[in-house]
């Protein structure tokens, strides 16, 4: 303390001389240049920059005033990026060894600047430079205000006279102060993505990663929810979520000091990375996104959806189709009779698109199952004898629109293109070369891969320009990590190379076909990530449409990713691997809290089944999707927590909700508590009825209107074992696999 003091006051001796003498600015100018403030609407995060360094004073719920930041006395929390060495001993954000060979760096503020970038968003640039060596580090933060989402990448520069080998570079830096802190992460795997954990950090590192290359999110996703003092609930806590914009290896790293502190670092896995920066060479992390919640999980999951929808999503404010895709209905084993059937009718049940998956093309090697043909994108004219402008002309017809599957980063062995283009392939020139469902992953850091994935796209909407949707799809992850293209000491570059070189070919799709709908797909959920979702509309949540796993899946999804883009389909009954008898009713009232579609063949359905299809499908599209789509989401009673589970979504102007109730585990004489909507308007009356019924007697609006105060503090009851519903008020979740919607409206 005594030793702070002094130093201060020394450098404010030296400063004052320098600034007598004209050497620094005017203390007014010095004095705004030593705070930086980041702020959205209800978050902020503040710097101080004090003797050359800059340092991180506070994170939290946006305030009235900074000024107080200016004095105040209390240590800082840590610095804007932890280098490494130094007087540093934790796990830093950035680990270079500079051109001579020197292990450490040491950050000192150069100058900052905050311009608007577009209403409601500022950018906020503060160059950092090492104290002896030319290496610039740039940490560029964007706020948009409104949404309460804030990114922090970093811009690695050397003006060194040799090269600068970078080890560790994260692309964001917190430190993080409170009592305890409970670590919510994301695990999952093909067929059972985005599980929810919980735990409390001890001290030491806790590191989430993935070093799959492409299917990046399988295994657990680059997402956190970090609670401060005690756990979040939906309604309640303070805390900090966060996820990493970047479609390959990531990690992200908390390390709780014997101090309280946590330092929460993000980025690009370094792991097996190593990157060599030449002299005059820079390097851009991709973003970290946060935001701060007072009020728990729900909020910061609503934040991140409407930062979405209008930023992070191709255009994320615009209604999505349903649609009926062929694959679950199919799988490889069908022909154009069977397509022909199936688009029928899809059309007669009511589905707006129709697309294509898997299976339609190779000629030499014909694609009937996954060991042959991946690479070769021509028709298979044995199955398919009028081509895709056929099935075109038979889906426009019937007035829906079509779309095609595609898997253009991956090659089977068997197939024409690897037969010209083994060198196209990941590879390693002393190693086998490991297959996963029978491929290789092509090398997207090639440009000659880039051109002909580029080509796959562009000829395929160049000749069948009226093809309105692309499922893009990525089955294998990376085993060998070696490129042909690359000099040895330039290997370490492939993880990297590959998804810039994936951005790369979306960049030039995007620009010239902006308005085609896409979807990301990786073995169902294995890409779902905020660097991706920028090109596309939408993601397939999980290869696992079993409308009971579907809950949790889309529980987990749902804390970072909006409704608007998470693919949900019914399926048929009994499940696929769960084999997992299902209603129908619970299949769609599942299935339409996200983007609903189906993937069956709708003829294979029962005359009920498709009576409540055609029903289910008129009441999404008439009242559900634009609640859903383009509302609020409340998590109201959570799976894990209970045998039942309860969401709604709540149009931004309160004026329209939609609540889902469903039944997943039954036990005979369980209770719960009444489900209690949230998000409504407090003042305003809501009359309320069941949708998604066959019943046109259960449908009737509700004869009394209740306010949203009564509606939110009283909520609904839920009548489970016996009892009855003839109350408006009440739910019946009579049994396993029951569920129940209640569209709420406002009267004027
Ligand atoms: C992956 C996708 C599925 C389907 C198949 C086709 O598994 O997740 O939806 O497209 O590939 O092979």
């Amino acid at each position: 303390m005594i030793q702070f003091t002094v130093k201060r006051y020394l450098n404010i001796c030296l400063i004052s001389g320098l600034m007598a003498f004209g050497f620094l600015p005017s203390p007014a100018m010095l004095m705004d240049e030593s705070l930086i403030t980041i702020e959205t609407m209800h978050t902020a995060l503040v710097y101080r920059v004090e003797d050359s360094e800059v340092n991180c004073y506070y994170f939290g719920e946006s305030l009235q005033d900074y000024e107080v930041f200016r004095s105040v006395t209390t240590p800082a929390k840590g610095p804007l990026i932890s280098s490494a060495r130094g007087q540093n001993f934790n796990e830093p954000a950035l680990r270079v060894t500079h051109h001579d060979g020197v292990l450490s760096t040491e950050l000192t503020y150069i100058k900052h600047e905050t311009k608007a970038v577009s209403p409601g968003v500022r950018q906020t640039i503060i160059t950092l430079k090492d104290k002896v060596y030319a290496f610039w580090v740039e940490v560029s933060f964007t706020a948009w205000f409104n949404e309460d989402i804030i990114s922090m990448s970093t811009r690695l520069l050397n003006r060194e006279p040799g090269p600068v080998q970078l080890f560790d570079y994260a692309s964001g830096y917190l430190p993080l102060y409170a009592g305890k802190y409970f670590l919510t992460s994301f695990h999952g795997e093909w067929y059972s993505e985005m599980n929810l954990q919980e735990e409390e950090l001890t001290r030491g590192i806790k590191i989430l990663d993935s070093r799959h290359g492409t299917r990046s999110t399988h295994k657990l996703s680059p997402a956190f929810i970090l609670s401060l003092d005690r756990p979040a609930t939906e309604t309640t806590g303070h805390l900090v979520a966060g996820t990493i914009a970047w479609s390959g290896n990531w990690s992200l790293t908390f390390e709780k000091q014997v101090s309280e502190v946590v330092h929460c670092l993000g980025g690009i896995n370094s792991e097996g990375s190593e990157w060599e920066l030449a002299p005059g060479g820079s390097f851009q992390t991709p973003r970290f996104l946060f935001t701060y919640s007072a009020a728990g999980k729900g909020r910061a999951s609503r934040y991140f959806h409407r930062w979405a929808r209008k930023y992070a999503l191709m255009q994320g404010e615009r209604l999505r189709p349903t649609l009926l895709n062929n694959w679950e209905g199919t799988y490889f084993d069908f022909d154009e009779r069977k397509i022909e059937e199936i688009i029928r009718d899809g059309s007669e049940i009511g589905v707006e698109m129709f697309v294509l998956d898997d299976g339609w093309f190779g000629s030499r090697y014909p694609r009937d199952n996954d060991r042959a043909g991946l690479g070769d994108w021509t028709v298979n004219r044995k199955k398919l004898p009028g081509g895709i402008g056929h099935l075109i002309e038979q889906t426009h017809a019937r007035g829906m629109k079509f779309g095609i599957w595609i898997e253009p980063e991956m090659v089977n062995p068997k197939s024409e293109l690897y037969e010209r283009h083994p060198e196209w392939v990941l590879q390693e020139p002393t190693r086998d070369r490991y297959r996963q469902r029978n491929q290789y992953v092509l090398d997207m850091g090639n440009p000659s891969v880039q051109d002909f994935v580029f080509g796959i796209t562009d000829h395929l909407l160049t000749e069948y320009p009226a093809i309105a949707y692309i499922k893009w799809d990525a089955n294998s992850h990376f085993s060998n990590v070696g490129s042909t293209v690359l000099p040895t000491e330039r290997q370490s570059y492939v993880n990297i190379a590959y998804t810039q070189g994936l951005y790369h070919v979306l960049d030039r799709i995007r620009a010239k076909y902006p308005e085609v709908m896409m979807q990301v797909c990786a073995s169902g959920g294995g890409r779902v990530d905020y660097g991706a979702l920028p090109y596309f509309h939408e993601f397939w949540t999980s290869d696992d449409t079993d409308a009971l796993q579907r809950i949790f899946i889309q529980w987990g999804t749902s804390h970072f990713f909006p409704a608007i883009a998470m693919a949900a389909h019914v399926s048929a009954t009994p499940g696929h691997l769960t084999h997992r008898v299902l209603p129908i009713k619970f299949r769609f009232d599942v299935a339409m809290t996200g983007r609903l579609g189906m993937e069956l063949q709708p003829g294979q359905m029962s005359e009920e089944e498709k009576a409540f299809s055609n029903m289910a499908l008129k009441t999404y599209r008439e009242i559900v999707r634009p609640v859903v789509q383009l509302g609020d989401l409340y998590r109201l009673v959570s799976p894990y927590e209970h045998n039942i589970a309860s969401l709604m979504y709540v149009s931004t102007d309160r004026r329209r909700a939609v609540l889902f109730a469903y039944h997943h585990h039954f036990r005979f004489g369980d209770m719960f508590d009444n489900i209690r909507p949230q998000g409504l308007d407090p003042t305003a009356r809501y009359k309320i009825r069941d949708i998604n019924t066959i019943d046109p007697e259960r449908q009737k609006w509700s004869e009394h209107s209740y306010t949203g105060e009564f509606l939110m503090k009283h909520g609904f009851r839920v009548v489970s074992s016996w009892g009855s519903t003839d109350d408006p008020l009440a739910i019946g979740l009579f049994g396993e696999y029951t569920s129940e919607v209640v569209e709420l409206q406002q009267v004027d």
